[in-house]
């Protein structure tokens, strides 16, 4: 009898415990779902940005088929902090019951990934400790023979015909092995000396126009890329084969284990030339998972979609394609079906033309900004933050005009907007900077 009591009484203590730190995940699944091959799965890493997970939800629900997916999610929690994880649940529930009379997905799974940081971001580390850990949950426990996954982040909104595109790229990936990978969105970047992923995004301006700017994009041209680590694979939504969802597991369990043994999950430092494990400083000297993958799996290659199909979503105004930003892309917006898409251009980086600008500008980047003038007093009123790239298709002098491709006039509106009491409406933007390349011409 007493025995026995004092059984009971550990384990509704034992209970207790588990109740507070663990909340009931209505969402949780231990069992094998489907172990068919060709079952259709998306994974979303998230964290703590629930305003804009709810609007990637929205966003991935009205793209069409996404109903034949079953959804992975994939959740850092923090010090034990469960409230965004019990939010998220909160708005999975919500957006059910707002769909009552269709399926939004086969299945909805939704996990947590243990996680120390105190930033209310996270860090580098730990979203790519987020990333693997629901990598291998999804296919050793839940889609055994899963051979590709689709992978968002929580601050996307993606094209309506997002799923069309992953659809063409696995047929693509079925015929030539030489593909692991398909990307929504990617950018090309110069092979500038000072060019350096470790810099910080201020510093790793593009001194030449991205050829998939603005007025080149073609909403059913893929591109076949390889990784050089020259371009910009971004992980934002990506597709990704099951032979590297195996190298990522096995790599990240050497990453994972050095961290544990040195003690190290409050020091991680995103820098070069700080302590790492040798797989990451080796290829990238950094923590981001996307910059290590474009060099871990060098020589491989991806299929790209020419026109982007995914977007940040704009936190006061800004993602990816507000003008104002780096890059200035709309998502596309013509809807193409799978078996529409043509495969463009074969981009391995490195360009003939790029190779001559280099020599000419050896130390030149543009500048990140657009000049603002009142054409009526000439009077200079101030100067926008733009991300500029030298237009080399351009006719001479070669121009810094905005990224995206977009023509510097388009943005007057916000110069009238910044400096409203220089301007009185009459300003104009200018590009600060002009260069003539003989023989270019
Ligand atoms: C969505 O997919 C269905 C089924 O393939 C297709 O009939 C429909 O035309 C698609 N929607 C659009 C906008 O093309
Ligand atoms: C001055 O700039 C405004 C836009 O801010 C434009 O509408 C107007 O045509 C410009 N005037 C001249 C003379 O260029």
């Amino acid at each position: 009898m007493k025995i026995f009591s004092l059984f009971l009484l550990i384990f509704i203590f034992v209970n207790i415990v588990k109740s507070n730190t663990t909340p009931k995940s209505l969402f949780k699944n231990e069992e094998i779902i489907d172990s068919s091959e060709d079952v259709k799965v998306i994974l979303i890493m998230t964290f703590k940005r629930m305003n804009d997970f709810s609007k990637c939800l929205d966003s991935i629900i009205s793209a069409n088929h996404s109903n034949e997916y079953h959804l992975v999610l994939t959740q850092s929690v923090s010090m034990n902090d469960y409230n965004e994880y019990n939010q998220l649940e909160d708005i999975l529930n919500e957006k059910i019951n707002q769909n009552q009379n269709q399926k939004l997905f086969k299945s909805i799974t939704h996990i947590e990934t243990e996680s120390s940081s105190k930033q209310p971001y996270g860090n580098a580390y730990f979203a790519f400790k987020n990333l693997v850990h629901g990598m291998k949950f999804t296919v050793e426990k839940l889609f055994p023979n899963l051979q590709s996954l689709i992978i968002f982040e929580e601050d996307v909104e993606i094209s309506k015909d997002v799923f069309e595109f992953f659809e063409a790229s696995k047929s693509i990936m079925k015929k030539d092995k030489s593909i692991k990978f398909a990307t929504t969105a990617f950018f090309l970047h110069t092979t500038h000396p000072q060019y350096n992923w470790l810099l910080d995004k201020p510093l790793k301006r593009k001194s030449i126009r991205n050829e998939n700017s603005l007025s080149l994009l073609v909403p059913n041209q893929l591109n076949k890329v390889t990784f050089n680590g020259e371009i910009e694979f971004k992980v934002l939504s990506w597709l990704l084969d099951r032979s590297i969802i195996n190298q990522l597991i096995l790599d990240f369990n050497i990453i994972e284990n050095w961290v544990i043994e040195n003690k190290f999950e409050d020091k991680i430092e995103n820098k070069p030339n700080t302590n790492k494990p040798e797989l990451l400083k080796n290829n990238c000297d950094c923590w981001n998972h996307d910059r290590y993958l474009e060099l871990r799996f060098k020589g491989l290659k991806f299929i790209g979609s020419q026109s982007p199909r995914c977007n940040h979503i704009p936190v006061g105004g800004f993602g990816l394609s507000s003008v104002l930003d780096d890059y200035g892309f709309p998502v596309n917006q013509d809807y193409i079906k799978s078996n529409q898409f043509v495969m463009g251009d074969e981009i391995n980086g490195e360009k003939s033309v790029w190779g001559i600008v280099k020599e000419f500008l050896p130390k030149f980047e543009c500048p990140s900004r657009i000049n603002c003038y009142n054409n009526q007093t000439n009077q200079y009123c101030g100067t926008l933050k733009v991300s500029t790239c030298l237009n080399i298709w351009g006719p001479p002098p070669l121009q810094c005009v905005p990224c995206s491709g977009r023509k510097t006039s388009t943005l007057d509106p916000q110069c009238n907007q910044e400096f409203s009491s220089c301007c009185k409406e009459n300003c104009n933007a200018h590009n600060p900077f002009f260069i003539s390349i003989p023989s270019l011409h």
